[in-house]
């Protein structure tokens, strides 16, 4: 069976991709590689011995999704990464985030309308609920106004899904929420690759112990945690792309009740700052330069994953730990710091 992967080089989209190809499944990637590198196709054929068809387009062009759409007639499902997702950069330029994030859904799913491609997985995240008063955070936790022109596309997209959905009852789709995506494939052949100075913590953590930072800043020791960190669920990549499998298969066998979910993809556990550092210089034996500073503005204090949803609709639980992660994340920097810190094998 074949499925549309939109953000396919992408760093979760690549490893979904090769989730994809390990369960049988034939890949169509759109990417406009505005945040990824075509190398990306090349590693993820040497994992899987198999091809993806590539096309490096915009999804706001609606044409080019036309034409796509049909030159595959035979695919069955959509699974919809592309989008920008740099928090800080959404509020300085917050229409260059509407237009992208927002623009590109609608495109799609009126192509995926006209061309009656069924079913469609949104990449939502956890920043819809923002500071949850209850935690673990379920599904039905209130979704807070959001914070960031970033956070606000996952709502307002969300909405257009359900919305779009609920007049399309012959269509179906999920929004997974994803919790705090870290980690790489163990091979070291894929992995984030963050443009410019990271702001996420595992990107930070990797590229200060590979000597490009002089220390990371840990934002804030004054939060009511048992340590003092922020606490986040952080979850590997390698579990994410393998929920989507889940969650794909989900829709083609219309096991679900209803024609649009929501589940959240975490692993249930949170980790603070310093535990995350902790494990980062057990699994590595790397020595980490830190140092404590002011709280970063817009961060939330704690927040993890209720799972059961997805454990108990979708049968899907999280398996890598958090040793797993921060390995998998050094062994890609490494990876990368022989390359010259980029890919030496573009297509
Ligand atoms: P990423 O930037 O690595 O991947 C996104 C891909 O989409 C990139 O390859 C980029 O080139 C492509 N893209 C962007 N706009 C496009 C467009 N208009 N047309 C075609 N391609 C386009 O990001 P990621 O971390 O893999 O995130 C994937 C999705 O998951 C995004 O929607 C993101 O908002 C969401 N998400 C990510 C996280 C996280 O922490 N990484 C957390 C929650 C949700
Ligand atoms: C994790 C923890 C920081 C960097 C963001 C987005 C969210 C989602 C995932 C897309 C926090 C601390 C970080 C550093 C630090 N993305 N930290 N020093 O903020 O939970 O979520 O990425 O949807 O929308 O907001 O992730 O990795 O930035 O931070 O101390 O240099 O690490 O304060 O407690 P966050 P993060």
């Amino acid at each position: 069976m074949k499925v549309l992967i939109t953000g396919g080089t992408g760093f979760i989209g690549s490893h979904t991709v090769v989730s994809l190809q390990e369960q049988g499944f034939e890949v169509v990637i759109v990417d406009n590689l505005s945040n990824s590198d075509s190398a990306v196709l090349n590693r993820i054929a040497k994992i899987t011995g198999k091809e993806s068809y590539f096309y490096c387009e915009d999804i706001c062009n609606r044409d080019a999704l036309k034409n796509i759409f049909s030159e595959h007639q035979d695919i069955v499902a959509v699974i919809h990464f592309a989008a920008f997702k740099a928090v800080g950069e959404s509020v300085e330029q917050p229409l260059k985030y509407y237009h992208n994030n927002i623009t590109g859904l609608v495109s799609l799913l009126e192509e995926m309308k006209s061309a009656r491609i069924p079913n469609i997985i949104f990449s939502s995240s956890a920043t819809v609920y923002g500071q949850p008063e209850n935690l673990p955070a379920t599904e039905d936790s209130p979704v807070l106004p959001a914070t960031s022109p970033y956070g606000n596309t996952k709502q307002i997209n969300e909405q257009i899904l359900r919305d779009f959905l609920l007049v399309n009852q012959d269509l179906k789709g999920i929004s997974l929420r994803y919790f705090n995506p870290i980690g790489a494939h163990p091979g070291g052949l894929i992995g984030e690759l963050p443009i410019g100075t990271p702001n996420n913590l595992m990107p930070f953590i990797t590229q200060t112990a590979i000597g490009k930072h002089a220390e990371l800043k840990v934002f804030g020791n004054d939060y009511n945690t048992p340590d003092g960190t922020a606490i986040r669920d952080y979850i590997h990549v390698v579990d994410l792309a393998e929920a989507h499998v889940v969650a794909m298969n989900a829709l083609l066998n219309n096991s679900l009740k209803e024609n649009y979910s929501v589940f959240n993809l975490g692993t249930g556990n949170g980790f603070s700052v310093l535990e995350v550092i902790q494990s980062f210089e057990k699994t590595t034996g790397v020595k980490l330069p830190y140092r404590i500073v002011e709280r970063r503005p817009g961060d939330v204090e704690q927040i993890y994953a209720s799972t059961k949803l997805a454990n108990e609709v979708l049968g899907w639980k999280a398996k890598y730990s958090l040793d797993d992660m921060t390995l998998s994340a050094w062994n890609w920097e490494k990876r990368l710091s022989e390359q010259h810190f980029s890919y030496d094998d573009k297509v």
